[in-house]
C-alpha cells in the first residue's frame, strides 16, 4: 500500500487538492479534520462544552465514529449517523480545533486513521500525518500559504455553499486556530523533517493541484 501525507494549516487548499489528486490517481482521500470535527460536534450535540476535558472525555464513551467511501467520496458516520454535512460550519471548526488539543481524542482516533492507511493506497491530510500517524508514508507534503490567502479562499468556499461570514472574523478565526493547532502539547501542526514545504500562496486553485499533481506523479514514479 502506498500512502501520501498532507499536511498544514486550514485553508491551505490540502482538502480540494488531495481530493482531486486521489481520484486521478485512483487512491483514497482521507480528510482526517473530520473525525475530529465530528467529535467537536458531538461534545456540543450532547450538551457537553468542548472547552473542557472532562466533558470532552465523557462523550468519548458515546461516540462511535466511522468512516465510509461512497462511490470514492468520504462521508463521515456519527453512531450510525451521516454527519459530513453538519460539520463544515466555523462554530464546528473551533470546536474540532478544541477538541483535538485533549491526548484521549487523539488516541481515540489514531488506531482509525492507521488501519484506513493499512488497507488502502492513500492521501490523507491533516496536521500530524507525516509526522505521528504515518511515520513511514512514501511522500510527505506540508502544503502553506499566508494567513490573508487561505482566509479568502475559506470565505470563498463558504459563499459557494451558500454561508455569508464576516471576513475579518473569519481571518481571525483562521489565526487562532493556527496558534491553537501549532502550540498544543500534544502533536502540534509542524513539517515533519523529511516533508517537501509548497507554499502556495498567491497561485489560483488549478496552478496548486497541478504543481502537488506533478510532484507527487514525480516522486511516486507514476505516469
Ligand atoms: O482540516 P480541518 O480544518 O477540517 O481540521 C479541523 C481541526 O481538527 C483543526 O483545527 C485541527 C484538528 N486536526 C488535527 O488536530 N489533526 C488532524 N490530523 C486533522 C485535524
Amino acid at each position: 500500500m502506498r500512502a501520501i501525507a498532507i499536511d498544514g494549516p486550514a485553508g491551505a487548499g490540502k482538502s480540494t487538492i488531495a481530493r482531486r489528486t486521489a481520484a486521478e490517481l485512483g487512491f483514497i482521500y482521507v480528510d482526517t479534520g473530520a473525525l475530529y470535527r465530528t467529535i467537536g460536534y458531538a461534545v456540543d450535540h450532547f450538551g457537553l462544552s468542548t472547552k473542557k476535558e472532562e466533558d470532552i472525555i465523557k462523550a468519548l464513551q458515546k461516540i462511535h465514529v466511522e468512516l465510509r467511501f461512497i462511490n470514492g467520496e468520504q462521508r463521515v458516520f456519527l453512531n450510525g449517523e451521516d454527519v459530513s454535512d453538519y460539520i463544515r460550519t466555523p462554530e464546528v471548526s473551533m470546536f474540532a480545533s478544541e477538541v483535538s488539543a485533549v491526548p484521549k481524542v487523539r488516541e481515540f482516533l489514531f488506531d482509525l486513521q492507521q488501519e484506513i492507511a493499512r488497507n488502502n493506497d492513500v492521501i490523507m491530510d491533516g496536521r500530524d500525518i507525516g509526522t505521528v500517524v504515518l511515520p513511514n508514508a512514501d511522500l510527505k507534503i506540508f502544503l502553506t500559504a499566508t494567513a490573508e490567502d487561505r482566509a479568502k479562499r475559506r470565505y470563498q468556499q463558504l459563499l459557494e455553499s451558500g454561508t455569508i461570514v464576516d471576513f475579518d472574523q473569519l481571518l481571525e478565526e483562521i489565526k487562532q486556530r493556527d496558534y491553537n493547532d501549532s502550540h498544543r502539547k500534544i502533536a502540534p501542526l509542524r513539517q515533519a523533517e523529511d516533508a517537501l514545504l509548497v507554499d502556495t500562496t498567491g497561485n489560483t486553485l488549478a496552478e496548486s493541484i497541478d504543481l502537488l499533481q506533478r510532484i507527487i506523479r514525480n516522486r511516486l514514479g507514476l505516469e
